[in-house]
């Protein structure tokens, strides 16, 4: 009996002298692993697919030093349940981050309370949430690009090369007739652009006509079509192209091909983003001008934040706007600078 006695309170005595063992150890500042979850609203969007090649290549980087990180994506295929329930498998996956590009920006409720209740962190990117989601819980961050600041670069971009060239006015009647192609109603992307665009060409004293506008959804087989319809309204009339991206823009450019158009009867096409494909057509002039959607800095600022936001590491060093939000800044592309983006 004694002998019992004594040796339970030895296994207590052991016990403590454990548990004190355990405190006055250092946790350790790294977690073994990091899980990254890359859920995307649509793959196909051109943008976007090659914004992920990036955050890939920038997760690899930073995984090949102490940290050790994986990474898994998945395509959402424009179904916001779709994408909710990818998050619930993700996180049941022991992902313990999640860079999230909504499908529905406007509804980002489900996936914000399953990340809170599950203590992930989430890095929305590229379709921003309102304000008032973000504000939901502290763990939430958003890194993207300043519409604005794409429209009004596309604007001036446009307004110097109608300056320069004044047979872009080719009826001369001192207004440039022009057509918009937008992208998703929606998207913060989309209206902010087209206004912006428009307005600084005003500001510039460009005397526009607008032939119409066609909503295309960032797609150049969409573009392609509504560009179709407005050549048959508006044939030889359009003098200039306005596109929300470089996707729709290529897809106008598409339609005039396939009414076999010729090179001199084209208007002068205007992109944003400087997409693969959107370079290669400002190199062989199909598109007068583009704006880089930096790609390579929004994936560089979603790794980094997402090992900060797991590890703590590095999260002092990012500069932050309103204490959750990234911007990277667009870069007007020309003839004369493209090959600097190339890479
Ligand atoms: C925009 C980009 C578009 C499209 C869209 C998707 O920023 O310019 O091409 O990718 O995001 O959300
Ligand atoms: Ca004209």
């Amino acid at each position: 009996m004694k002998i019992k006695k004594y040796l339970a309170a030895g296994m207590v005595c052991c016990m403590i002298l454990l548990l004190f063992a355990g405190c006055g150890r250092k946790k350790p500042e790294i977690p073994v692993k990091i899980q990254a979850g890359i859920i995307v609203y649509n793959q196909s969007d051109v943008f976007l697919g090659e914004l992920v090649t990036c955050l890939r290549q920038q997760f690899e980087e930073l995984g090949s030093g102490d940290l050790e990180i994986t990474v898994m994506v998945r395509d959402a295929a424009g179904s916001q349940r779709t994408q909710d329930d990818q998050v619930r498998e993700l996180i049941d996956m022991d992902c313990n981050v999640l860079c999230v590009n909504l499908v529905d920006r406007a509804d980002p409720s489900e996936i914000i309370d399953l990340a809170r209740e599950n203590d992930v962190p989430i890095i929305f990117f590229n379709r921003e949430p309102v304000a008032e989601d973000m504000m939901q819980w502290e763990k939430l961050y958003y890194v993207g690009a300043d519409a604005r600041q794409s429209g009004q670069m596309q604007g001036e971009l446009a307004a110097d090369a109608i300056e320069a060239d004044e047979l872009i006015d080719r009826n001369r009647d001192g207004k440039i007739q022009y057509v918009v192609l937008e992208g998703e109603p929606g998207h913060q992307d989309a209206i902010i652009r087209t206004e912006s665009a428009v307005d600084t060409l005003k500001s510039r004293n460009i005397s526009l006509e607008k032939s119409g506008t066609g909503i295309a959804n960032w797609d150049r087989a969409q573009a392609q079509n509504r560009m179709q319809q407005l050549l048959s309204q508006y044939p030889n009339q359009i003098e200039m192209v306005l596109a929300n991206n470089d996707a729709m823009a290529l897809g106008a450019i598409d339609a005039y091909h396939k009414l076999n158009y010729t090179e001199t009867a084209l208007p002068v096409f205007f992109g944003i983003d400087g997409t693969e494909a959107g370079l290669e057509a400002v190199i062989d002039g199909r598109l007068a001008a583009t704006v880089y959607n930096d790609r390579k800095g929004q994936a560089q600022a979603i790794a980094k934040l997402a090992v900060a936001a797991v590890t703590g590491m590095g999260m002092s060093d990012i500069v932050f706007e309103n204490e959750k939000y990234i911007y990277l800044p667009y870069q007007k592309v020309t003839d004369e600078n493209v090959r600097e983006f190339l890479y």
